[in-house]
C-alpha cells in the first residue's frame, strides 16, 4: 500500500473504502453507507449458501484494545476469521504490552503497522483513534471506540439494523435513552441518522448524562432532537428504542454512578405501556440492568437476536470493502 499522507487523514469515503481509516461517521455518506450494506447483503446471501469468499487470505489484522472488550474484539475477530484472515490480538495493552514499560500510542502503532495489514484500535481516549491514524504510515485504522468519542462500526451495524427492518434510514422516528453524555455508541448513531432525510428523535436521559451541546449544536440543521425526561414523555409511535448502559467507567465519583444508574429501565410494562407493533427494542450491548431479561423473548427485541449477527456481517463487509473485494 501507498505511504499515507496527511491529507489522507479524516478523509470522507464517497463510496471508495480502499486502504482508508475509519476513525468517525462523519468520513461516511449516504452514498458509502449504501455501499456497505449492499455488500453485507451480499456477505450474508453467500454465507446462507455457505460459498467461500475467503477475500482476507493471507493478511494480518491486528486488534489492539487499550480498554475492556468481549462483544466488539470477538466480532470483529470472527469477521477476519471468516474472512480467511488471521488476528494479532491484544487486549489489555495496558497491562500486557510495552505500554506499561511507557511506550507511546505513536510507538505501538509504529511497530504494529509492519506486523499486519490492518489495524483495530480501541482505547480510553477521545481522539486516540485519529492520533492512532497520524502515526500509522502504511495501514488503515478502525476507529473500535475512542472513549467518550465515536464507535463508528457499532453504528454501521445499528443503522444497518434499521434499515433491514424498515428498509429505510429517513423519516423515522427513534427514541435513545440512557447515558447520552458518555456513550460513543449513541455519538456516532446520531450522527449516522443526521445524514438522511427527516428523521427526529427523543432524547431520554438523566439531566446531568444528556447529549454533549456541542454534538447538540453541530446536529441541529440535520436531525430533529427532543430533549425528555421521563417515560410518560415517550411517544407511543416510534419506529425503535435504542437503550444504553450508563457508563460506570466514565464517572469520577461512584456516588454519582449509583445515583442515576438505572433512573431508565425497559420492562414488559414499559413496552406495552409506550410500545406499539412495528418497532425494534435496540441495545449495543453490555446491559447492566437497563433492559429486564423478560424482555429478550418479545419479538420486537434485537439486540441479541440482529444486532449481534449483523455486527460480525457488517465488519466483514467493512473489512473486505478497505483490504480486498468480493
Ligand atoms: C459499547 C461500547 O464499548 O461503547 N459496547 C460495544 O462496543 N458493544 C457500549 C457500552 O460499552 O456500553
Amino acid at each position: 500500500m501507498e505511504a499515507k499522507c496527511l491529507h489522507f487523514f479524516m478523509d470522507k469515503i464517497e463510496g471508495d473504502f480502499k486502504g482508508k481509516d475509519i476513525l468517525s461517521i462523519d468520513q461516511l455518506s449516504v452514498k458509502s453507507l449504501s455501499k456497505l450494506f449492499h455488500t453485507t447483503d451480499k456477505i450474508i446471501r453467500m454465507l446462507k449458501k455457505k460459498k467461500h469468499f475467503k477475500v482476507l487470505s493471507g493478511k494480518i489484522i491486528t486488534l489492539l484494545f487499550f480498554e475492556p472488550s468481549s462483544r466488539t474484539f470477538g466480532s470483529f475477530a470472527s469477521a477476519v476469521k471468516r474472512l480467511g484472515g488471521q488476528t494479532i490480538e491484544v487486549q489489555d495493552v495496558g497491562h500486557n504490552s510495552s505500554v506499561v514499560k511507557g511506550e507511546s500510542l505513536s510507538d505501538t502503532i509504529k511497530v504494529f503497522e509492519s506486523y499486519s495489514d490492518a489495524i483495530v484500535i480501541r482505547h480510553p481516549e477521545k481522539g486516540s483513534a485519529q492520533k492512532a491514524a497520524l502515526a500509522a504510515t502504511a495501514v488503515p485504522i478502525i476507529n473500535a471506540g475512542d472513549g467518550t468519542g465515536e464507535h463508528p462500526t457499532q453504528a454501521i451495524l445499528d443503522l444497518y439494523t434499521i434499515y433491514q427492518k424498515f428498509k429505510r434510514l429517513d423519516n423515522l422516528t427513534g427514541l435513545i435513552a440512557g447515558d447520552l453524555l458518555n456513550g460513543r455508541t449513541v455519538h456516532s448513531l446520531i450522527k449516522g441518522l443526521s445524514l438522511y432525510k427527516k428523521n427526529a428523535l427523543y432524547l431520554l436521559s438523566p439531566k446531568s448524562l444528556g447529549l454533549p451541546t456541542e454534538l447538540i449544536n453541530n446536529l441541529a440543521k440535520k436531525i430533529r432532537l427532543v430533549e425528555i425526561e421521563k417515560e410518560a414523555d415517550i411517544p407511543t409511535d416510534l419506529y425503535f428504542w435504542y437503550w444504553t448502559r450508563v457508563q460506570k467507567e466514565r464517572f469520577k465519583n461512584i456516588g454519582e454512578y449509583e445515583k442515576v444508574k438505572n433512573r431508565f429501565v425497559i420492562t414488559p410494562e414499559l413496552v406495552i405501556k409506550k410500545g406499539n407493533q412495528h418497532m425494534i427494542i435496540m441495545h449495543p450491548l453490555p446491559r447492566v440492568g437497563e433492559i429486564d431479561p423478560r424482555v429478550d423473548d418479545d419479538k420486537r427485541a434485537v439486540y441479541l437476536k440482529l444486532q449481534v449477527p449483523n455486527g460480525v456481517y457488517t465488519r466483514m463487509a467493512l473489512l473486505t470493502l478497505i483490504l480486498s473485494r468480493l
